[in-house]
């Protein structure tokens, strides 16, 4: 039998494949990353909801700047939601309980009806615009971008106070409602409640109060624990929230709870006592929070949020209208646990990068130093930046380092080094990205296609391929 060697055929044909793609992506200027999203993915729209629905689409919802109307778009793809067209789906009341604010929609579909779950105000002045309650319109028909909405109701909660930001999942069966109220007698502006739903808008059940905001991280302006999502992984929920104000100090922390255990008993919950995710000055993006869930076309897990470009903000928060939506791939520990590590910032999505054949670990630097290695995710996620010599080169740019570059040194070696603009450095730091089959990749020199990016044990240099062939040049994204 003969037994397909697939480093030696990768080896034979490397230097004229790669040669030829690199001179079509030249041609086609196109030798950056795939097309995927690039943040921010849309601008002005905060508390951002995308899901993939099982009819290929993804949907988005979120709050708009007027707080005054409900929207909706949908892509086959999340980079296409950037652009694609938005439907209005209902507007806030001329008066009445729901002619304020609208805010933080989510869509479900629930026993075959489109529903969109959304926080509402009066429209009164004064602190009568934030006797907020939450409220649900429904779809009188299969398609939400083409059929009427009218309104279903409103949440009915056993303490009927400040209440908004709900979320609806199913867990073994059963459909739950989490959602964040005032409750009386509790001095906080918001905590987190779950209850099992009789019905679109009634609880089955007495709610768990779930978190109240108590930690320094929690209780920056005010009291805050809002805007619940829920990611179930590894045998366990992972329960998102957001925390203090609006602001730079906006951000994410999480409760855990096994998935077999009774979620409805709040001790089987437990708090990361420090944020999970936070604004970062290093990649420029602040008050990251309001998250939702959900997967990229490959199966990733994404994260989705707004945040700001700027921490300093002029007046009220809730009336600046830059919080944009945002999102990024999710990593998990080795204990199963997800690693949001920091706002990946603006851009195309980094990529991590781990050797196709060979050693257990990312491409990732310390310092200046670049290996192959483990550690935080923040030190292997590389953007691909064009090329200061044009050609369709790319830089392989850190996201914690984004002055820095990857750059073969005179004796081979990766290292980190500071952009320059010179061609002596372009030449050494300008890769053409060489994407094979398998999400394979390969990056050779832009200006010597035959020297490659590679990896030997957890060295990393640029060179002619060695003895283990274009193997040793081969790379996956992660
Ligand atoms: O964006 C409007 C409201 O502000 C959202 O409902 C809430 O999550 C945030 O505090």
């Amino acid at each position: 039998m003969i037994t397909f060697d697939r480093r030696l055929f990768l080896a034979a044909t490397a230097g004229s494949l790669v040669a030829a793609r690199a001179a079509a992506q030249r041609r086609e200027g196109s030798a950056f990353a795939d097309t995927g999203p690039v943040n921010p993915l849309v601008r002005q729209r905060a508390d951002a909801q995308i899901f993939l629905h099982d009819d290929g689409w993804y949907y988005m919802t979120g709050s708009v700047p007027e707080y005054d109307r409900l929207v909706l778009r949908r892509a086959r793809t999340l980079a296409e939601l950037s652009t694609a067209p938005e439907r209005i789906l209902w507007r806030h009341q001329a008066s009445g309980p729901m002619s304020g604010f609208l805010w933080a929609p989510e869509l479900h579909l629930i026993d075959g009806k489109w529903i969109m779950y959304f926080a509402a105000g009066p429209s009164g002045g004064g602190e009568d615009v934030f006797r907020i309650r939450t409220y649900a319109v429904v779809c009188d028909g299969p398609d939400p971008m083409r059929e009427t909405w009218s309104v279903l109701g409103k949440f009915q909660t056993p303490w009927d106070g400040f209440n908004l930001d709900s979320t609806v999942f199913t867990h073994r069966g059963t459909r739950y409602f989490c959602w964040a109220e005032r409750e009386p007698g509790i001095d906080t502006n918001s905590n987190l409640y779950l209850a099992p739903l009789a019905s679109p808008l009634t609880l089955a059940a007495k709610p768990a109060r779930l978190t109240v905001p108590t930690l320094d991280w929690e209780v920056h302006g005010f009291k805050v624990a809002e805007a619940p999502a829920v990611l179930a992984r590894n045998g366990r929920l992972f329960l998102t929230y957001s925390a203090s104000a609006t602001d730079a100090r906006y951000c994410l922390g999480m409760l855990t709870c096994p998935d077999d255990a009774d979620i409805m008993n709040p001790a089987n919950w437990t708090k990361s006592q420090e944020p999970v995710f936070t604004s970062s000055s290093v990649t420029g993006v602040y008050g990251p929070g309001h998250n939702s869930f959900t997967m990229d076309e490959h199966g990733r897990d994404i994260l989705v949020y707004h945040g700001r470009d700027y921490a300093a903000i002029e007046g009220d928060p809730l009336f600046d209208p830059n919080r944009h939506t945002r999102v990024q791939r999710i990593y998990y520990r080795g204990d199963g646990t997800p690693d949001f590590g920091i706002p990946v910032g603006n851009g195309p999505l980094p990529d991590r990068l781990v050797p196709a054949f060979g050693p257990q670990g990312f491409l990732m630097h310390g310092g200046d130093r670049v290996r192959i290695g483990n550690g935080a995710i923040t030190a292997s996620q590389f953007r691909a930046v064009p090329g200061r010599a044009g050609g369709g080169s790319e830089m392989l740019v850190p996201i914690d380092a984004p002055d820095h570059c990857l750059a073969a040194g005179e004796d081979g070696q990766v290292r980190l080094a500071p952009i320059a603009d010179t061609p002596d450095f372009q030449a050494r730091a300008g890769f053409v990205r060489d994407t094979g089959g398998d999400g394979e990749v390969r990056f050779a020199l832009a200006d010597r296609l035959d020297q490659y990016l590679q990896h030997r044990g957890e060295s990393v240099m640029v060179g002619a391929l060695g003895a283990a062939g274009i193997a040793g040049a081969t790379f996956r994204i992660r």
